[in-house]
């Protein structure tokens, strides 16, 4: 079973209108690998922005979203309203959702399962913290986090599972190619038990932490890599070289 690669830029809370159109013009003129899905993800106040001017060969995602679609919830947005804005995708569970803004396994659950009814598709993230790969608990922590975002999803085709060690987050510190793979041989190993052969062959997951242009053709050439979910590096033109990774 062959899986598109796929590959994550999140902007996180970074650029302007100048600096994400010269970024876009990049992306835009650059020759990318066709066998590549290539997301970006956006703040929410350039979606449409983004949406506008980036080429319809790339996606776009939200990088949170709130679990109902309208309301009094001052401040959040809508899986509708990304839909609105023409946006197919949103980042669920990013580590910074969970550590900075407190977000629990069970809001984060809760989101999952509204984005896919909204028909959007979900990059969710699951990653374990410092100590809690060196307390020797990575599979316990990653796989409790999946289970809840697993009871939440009825169509795995709408979802890419994004395995980011907290400790390798904008740290400059990357998970080694062979640190990066028995974690997600595990987690394919986890989906194959508790859910289906078929689900666990065709789902990617995708490794994310301090990915770079340096570092990203080892790290895709572990078998159970299926791409990236980048940071800091997805705002630089050498994104371009980490979509092309597998080229
Ligand atoms: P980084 O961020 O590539 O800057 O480490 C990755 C992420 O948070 O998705």
């Amino acid at each position: 079973m062959s899986r598109k690669f796929f590959v994550g830029g999140n902007w996180k809370m970074n650029g302007d209108k100048e600096s994400l159109g010269e970024l876009i013009m990049t992306l835009n003129t650059a020759s990318l690998n066709d066998e590549t899905e290539v997301v970006c993800g956006a703040p929410s106040i350039y979606l449409d922005y983004v949406r506008s001017k980036l080429d319809q060969r790339i996606g776009v995602a939200a990088q949170n979203c709130y679990k109902v679609p309208k309301g009094a919830f001052t401040g959040e947005i809508s899986p509708a309203m990304i839909k609105d804005c023409g946006i197919e995708w949103v980042i669920l569970g990013h580590s910074e959702r969970r550590h900075v803004f407190g977000e629990s396994d069970e809001l984060i659950g809760q989101k999952v399962a509204h984005c896919l009814e909204s028909d959007l598709g979900v990059i969710a993230c699951v990653g374990e913290k410092l100590e809690e790969r060196e307390a020797g608990t990575t599979e316990d922590v990653v796989f409790e986090q999946t289970k809840v975002i697993a009871d939440n999803v009825k169509d795995w085709t709408r979802v890419v599972l994004a395995y980011e060690p907290v400790w390798a987050i904008g740290t400059g510190k990357t998970a080694t190619p062979d640190q990066a793979q028995e974690v997600h041989e595990k987690l394919r190993g986890w989906l194959r038990a508790n859910l289906s052969d078929a689900v666990a062959d065709s789902v990617r997951i995708i490794y994310g932490g301090s990915v770079t242009g340096g570092n990203c053709k080892e790290l895709a050439a572990q078998p159970d890599v299926d791409g990236f979910l980048v940071g800091g590096a997805s705002l630089k033109p050498e994104f371009v070289d980490i979509i092309n990774a597998r080229s």
